[in-house]
């Protein structure tokens, strides 16, 4: 077991609970849910990998993640969100990042992004009426992003982008700070 490595995520229709298990296998480390996740827990590792949705452009979760790792005596955050904007999207998830990180915490932050997909029947209500009004928005403009066309066509549908090598990036990642610290 990877004594110095802790994932902790966020996830409501499990997408990111799926890649936090996948990151969790590759790396023989634990994965535990933000809700049970503490400064005093997070302490006890070196390296915080903190996971969570794409949510009208912020990540889920990473607000308390931050807080939470700032308290802690980890040295070191790495953070993946999840989406449904295509990973071929790179100008659009660069953007993305923007929205969720200073300019100093994009440069030292390291953050990955892995595409998911849309699960309706466990989202709940609200982003139900979320994803409607976005589709509304989108279907009054002229002009398209090849997301906003995506997001808006696939109202009411579920689908999975996902897929286990999306993890690769950032398990070498973890595994390069890891042997240099060793
Ligand atoms: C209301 C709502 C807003 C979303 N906003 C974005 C977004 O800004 N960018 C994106 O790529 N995906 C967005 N998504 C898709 C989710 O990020 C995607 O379904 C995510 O992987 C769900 O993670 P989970 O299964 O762990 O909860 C949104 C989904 C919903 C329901």
């Amino acid at each position: 077991m990877n004594e110095r490595t802790l994932i902790v995520y966020k996830s409501v229709t499990g997408f990111t609970k799926q890649y936090a298990q996948w990151i969790a296998e590759a790396l023989h480390c634990e994965a535990v849910d933000l809700k049970e996740a503490s400064s005093k827990k997070m302490s006890d590792y070196h390296i915080i990998i903190f996971g969570g949705r794409f949510h009208a452009g912020f990540v889920d979760g990473l607000k308390k993640a931050k807080t939470l790792f700032g308290e802690s005596t980890a040295e070191k955050l790495i953070v993946f969100g999840t989406g449904a904007t295509a990973r071929t999207e790179t100008d659009m998830i660069r953007e993305a990042w923007k929205n969720n990180f200073t300019p100093e915490e994009l440069s030292r932050i390291p953050h990955f992004y892995m595409e998911s997909g849309l699960r309706q029947e466990k989202m709940p209500l609200g982003d139900k009426l979320m994803l409607k009004v976005f589709a509304a928005m989108v279907k009054s403009k002229k002009e398209k992003t090849a997301y906003e066309e995506a997001m808006a066509q696939a109202l009411g549908e579920s689908y999975d982008h996902s897929s286990k090598e999306q993890i690769q990036p950032l398990v070498e990642w973890v595994l390069q700070e890891e042997q240099a610290h060793s």
